[in-house]
């Protein structure tokens, strides 16, 4: 309490503010809130030389390497690399150090460090990112290895050595072609920078052409004959010192930035690096015609009603771009925490692709390009190349390296129903009932802040709720589950024993000396956060999970952590400081994108050590970075009731997905605001397209239960759930693809279309696994969609069957009670079609099979199944099958490796589930006979709607979801 009795009147005035923006008081982000890059010294910086370097028609990178002091050993190849331009030097002058590291599954890794810097680079991300072990490719991968005369060194990898990284000296740079075209370059504009270590009167390194022994401390000083121009100005700027608004960043280490730019040759769509509210392929930040003049940044922030359309910072960030063409599909994962900006400039031609193009014995076109900036304020530089060959090899080689999906508990990719707050046990029993009576499903029901006792997080307001394990068990019994809410930030309170035991722990966050701890206002007033960077911290937080610590929780109760960027109301840009010091003395500045990972990390820890058994966790996240999914899902955060959130959350959440993060959710119905029930009922309608799919709602806002609104509306959200939970083997098959090989769930277009160029921009439809397309209706009173139907194939409406012919785009209907949704042709999708109250009332219910024919009368699909709870199925305990369609026989075959152990009993009795209901979709003519060895199954055919195919429905052909069989018809 002293500390907020000392706080400042201004101080407290601003954190009222804060809270009272935070709460919703204003209509749209308070932009002054957060910087633009020009109020950032290393982004301008950095900035300022690319711009000084395209002024420069014989611009040359200064940035050499020592062709002599090349060495690989065990596939590191190391050498010493030098900034020309750079006179003086610090107390040590060794220079920076170049490696490249050949790692299994054909990636390549480039780092550049400091040599004895005089102080330790921060370089312990990759301890928390990386799974370990990675190999190194061993020498006989590499032993193509060559140097020409003129140093150039190059190295040929992958399959049927296709790849080749070329490395220049002087200048240097680092190329990755694939059959000979360049496709990846490293510093090919020349924008490496590296800001070394230094003290401050050590003067300015490098540049020193530009800045020649200006004084760091003030223009008026300069003492040399050379004038400087605003640019070189630029290039000192707020070197040791940084304010924005009322906050001093003290920067004790000073500048410590570097840059580089990274171009994708002959690739014109660049994707990835969440979270901002933007298009899918993302829009140029640079040259003539580009949509936007600011960077895209991550620095995950709290941006309550983030504006669309723009490059802002959000919650989350990951550094993973990934460039797509028709001919080329690569990725580069930036693995760094530090506050990061990112330029995107589209160049119309580029002559490395062209020429090359030639070279191949084709005519030379003049491919476009895409250049892109990378910018951080500290750390190293530490770069990974993927080159596929496809994107599911992309994939596959980026979760190698920071994991993938975890499998989720089966009742999580059910329907979740939140909203700020339920206030009661009474009012959680009256929702719970609300559901039963309106026949509409749902698995949990969530709780905010106000269930605490004053924001103070593992206790309950005694008075709202008194039983709380009742109230879970009551849920429990129908199958349904609870979460709480549960963020980092500490109420200052002796009497609150997580605050005491934080404080005799010493876990918190120290201030910039070291020792005492930081403070600032959150929900609970004056709070402190927990370093989760401490080891001790964490095993310590896990423990607050246990059922005996947490009072009142039971089994069926899972966690939402939130405010974890981590967000102060009272502090800059509504974050902690970035001066601030983590456990091992390291400045927050260099961890800040990981510090919301970490805290969800422990959190899941402690969810799973909580219990004997080995029970999943389930844990919500608002901030994320690379290796999120290694520990639950996240959501898009403070999104608004509008048209305008519907439609961004597509692109949104179809970025995060391909860059790792494949547990995902927009608030459905939208946080701020009130919808008005066509808006609401549409988002349910594309909400259970949604991997994560949850409707949450603000304190100030209307109840919007899904019955609230009267017929239609019931009826029509009623179907949309419904229609997620039929869905539910599908989705729990998707997030099985995604555990295994870093698959998204929700895929773009252009990943399963990479060669048709009219959808790598396209981002208002999407597909679910390989199988659905789906097409939200984002705009009121719209009743007919415009929908592209890629491929030469069919494609059948889910509901109807009707029937649309690739490739091109149709005007479908999008009445009111539905949107349009349609099966691929030749997929075998698995469902379930009775729908009861709960997904785990489900889970011994019979299958049906909806499989749709292609041309050739072929069709393929998969059924992954496990115990849903546990994490037995890592030991072999699932279910894993192929359904195969061809010469009028459908066969399922198990996936299982048999080198994997049987399955339990448990899992034997679900294989004795039954296939009770077959559709065939896409048939010229009606079957006549169905036969399972050598009884006659009955079944019944109509004609569709529209099409003139058949659709032919099997009843009860006796055959197991998890047991060989094949099944002719005729
Ligand atoms: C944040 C969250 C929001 C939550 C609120 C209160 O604004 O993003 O989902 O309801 O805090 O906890």
């Amino acid at each position: 309490m002293a500390h907020a009795k000392s706080r400042s009147k201004k101080t407290i005035l601003r954190s009222v503010l804060a809270l009272g923006l935070v709460l919703g008081c204003v209509n749209a982000v308070k932009r002054e809130d957060f910087k633009t890059c020009s109020q950032s010294g290393f982004c301008t910086r950095n900035r300022a030389y690319a711009d000084m370097a395209k002024e420069d028609p014989k611009w040359a990178s200064p940035f050499q390497l020592n062709p002599s002091s090349l060495r690989l050993k065990e596939g590191i190849l190391t050498g010493d690399l030098f900034n020309t331009q750079e006179s003086q030097q610090p107390a040590s002058s060794a220079g920076l150090g170049f490696e490249l590291h050949l790692l299994d599954n054909d990636v390549v890794r480039v780092r550049v460090n400091e040599r004895d810097p005089i102080h330790p680079r921060y370089d312990g991300v990759q301890d928390t990112v990386l799974i370990k072990p990675y190999g190194f490719a061993t020498e006989a991968n590499i032993e193509r290895l060559q140097k020409d005369d003129n140093g150039i060194l190059t190295i040929q990898y992958g399959p049927n050595n296709r790849n080749t990284v070329r490395i220049s000296s002087a200048p240097f740079k680092v190329e990755f072609l694939v059959n000979g075209v360049p496709t990846v370059l490293l510093n090919n504009d020349g924008l490496l920078r590296f800001e070394r270590l230094r003290n401050k009167d050590d003067g300015v390194l490098g540049e020193n052409k530009l800045v020649d022994q200006a004084s760091e401390e003030g223009e008026g000083e300069i003492e040399t004959q050379v004038e400087k121009s605003p640019l070189e100005l630029k290039l000192e700027e707020n070197s040791w010192e940084e304010r924005f608004k009322e906050f001093t960043d003290s920067k004790p280490r000073g500048p410590e930035s570097f840059g580089m730019d990274i171009t994708f040759s002959g690739i014109n769509h660049v994707y990835g690096i969440p979270e901002h509210a933007t298009s899918l392929s993302l829009k140029a930040t640079r040259g003539t015609g580009a949509p936007y003049s600011e960077p895209y940044r991550l620095y995950n922030l709290d941006v309550f009603e983030y504006e669309i359309d723009n490059p802002m910072a959000l919650y989350g960030s990951i550094p993973f771009m990934l460039g797509h063409s028709k001919n080329n599909t690569a990725a580069v994962f930036w693995m760094n925490a530090a506050e990061t900006w990112i330029d995107v400039e589209k160049s119309a031609t580029d002559n490395n692709s062209g020429l090359l193009s030639w070279i191949k014995g084709k005519k030379p076109v003049q491919a476009a390009s895409t250049k892109t900036h990378w910018i951080s304020e500290s750390g190293v530089l530490d770069v990974f190349v993927f080159l596929g060959p496809t994107q599911r090899d992309i994939f596959r080689q980026y979760s190698s390296l920071v994991g993938t999906t975890v499998m989720p508990q089966a009742f999580s990719i059910a329907y979740h129903q939140c909203r700020w707050n339920y206030n009661t046990q009474q009012d959680v029993a009256e929702v719970d009932a609300g559901f039963d009576e309106h026949d509409i499903p749902y698995d949990v029901l969530w709780l905010d802040i106000e269930h605490t006792n004053g924001k103070r997080y593992f206790t309950w307001d005694e008075a709202k709720f008194p039983n709380p394990a009742d109230m879970q068990q009551g849920l429990a019994n129908k199958g349904r589950k609870m979460v709480t809410i549960i963020d980092p930030h500490i109420k200052m309170d002796s009497g609150y024993h997580v605050s005491q035991q934080g404080a005799d722990l010493d876990v918190y966050i120290k201030n910039k000396d070291g020792t005492s701890n930081f403070d600032g206002w959150c929900w609970p007033g004056s709070s402190q956060w927990i370093d989760f960077y401490n080891p001790k911290a964490r095993d310590w937080w896990a423990s607050l999970f246990k059922y005996e610590t947490y009072v009142g929780s039971t089994k069926s109760l899972f966690t939402w952590n939130d405010m974890n960027e981590p967000s102060v109301f009272t502090g800059p840009e509504i974050t902690i400081p970035k001066d601030v010091i983590h456990y091992g003395n390291v400045e927050h500045r260099n961890v800040h994108n990981l510090y919301g990972t970490m805290f969800h990390s422990a959190t899941a820890q402690g969810l799973t050590e909580r219990n004997e058994t080995n029970q999943r966790p389930f844990v919500l996240s608002r901030a994320f970075f690379a290796g999120t999914q290694r520990y639950g899902a996240i959501w898009t955060g403070d999104n608004v009731a509008s048209w305008e959130h519907l439609e961004i959350a597509s692109p949104m959440l179809l970025t995060i997905g391909l860059s790792g993060v494949a547990f995902s959710g927009a608030d459905v119905g939208g946080f701020f605001g009130n919808p008005e029930p066509e808006l609401l009922t549409r988002w349910y309608q594309a909400g259970i397209y949604y991997p994560f799919f949850r409707a949450h709602a603000h304190l100030d806002s209307k109840r919007r239960e899904p019955w609230l609104f009267g017929e239609p509306y019931t009826s029509q959200i009623r179907e949309a759930i419904r229609t997620r939970y039929a869905y539910l083997p599908l989705w729990y098959t998707l997030f099985h693809e995604a555990s295994i090989d870093g698959m998204p769930i929700i895929r773009p277009m252009f990943t399963v279309f990479p060669e048709d160029e009219a959808v790598f921009g396209m981002d208002d439809q999407y597909m679910v696994g390989d199988a659905l397309l789906v097409k939200p209706v984002v705009k009121p009173g719209v009743t007919q969609s415009t929908v592209y139907f890629a491929g030469t194939e069919k494609w059948f409406d889910i509901k109807s069957f009707s029937v649309q012919q690739g490739p091109g785009a149709k005007e479908v209907d999008s009445p009111a009670d539905r949107i349009p949704v349609y099966q691929r042709a030749g997929t075998i999708v698995p469902k379930r079609e009775r729908i009861r109250r709960s997904s785990k009332a489900m889970e011994n219910d019979p299958f049906t099979l909806v499989i749709a024919l292609d041309s050739k009368g072929e069709a393929s699909g998969k059924l992954y199944l496990d115990d849903g709870e546990t994490f037995n199925y890592q030991h072999g305990d699932y279910i894993l099958r192929e359904f195969k369609v061809s010469t009028g026989t459908l066969s399922s075959r198990s996936l299982k490796p048999t080198t994997e152990p049987e399955a339990s009993d448990f899992m034997q009795h679900k294989a004795g589930l039954r296939i009770e209901r077959i559709v065939v979709l896409g048939l010229a003519a009606p079957l006549k006979q169905v036969r399972v060895a050598d009884r006659e199954i009955e079944v019944g055919c109509a004609q569709a709607a529209q099409g003139g195919h058949y659709v032919c429905t099997v009843k009860e052909p006796r055959v197991n979801i998890g047991k060989d069989f094949d099944l002719s018809f005729v």
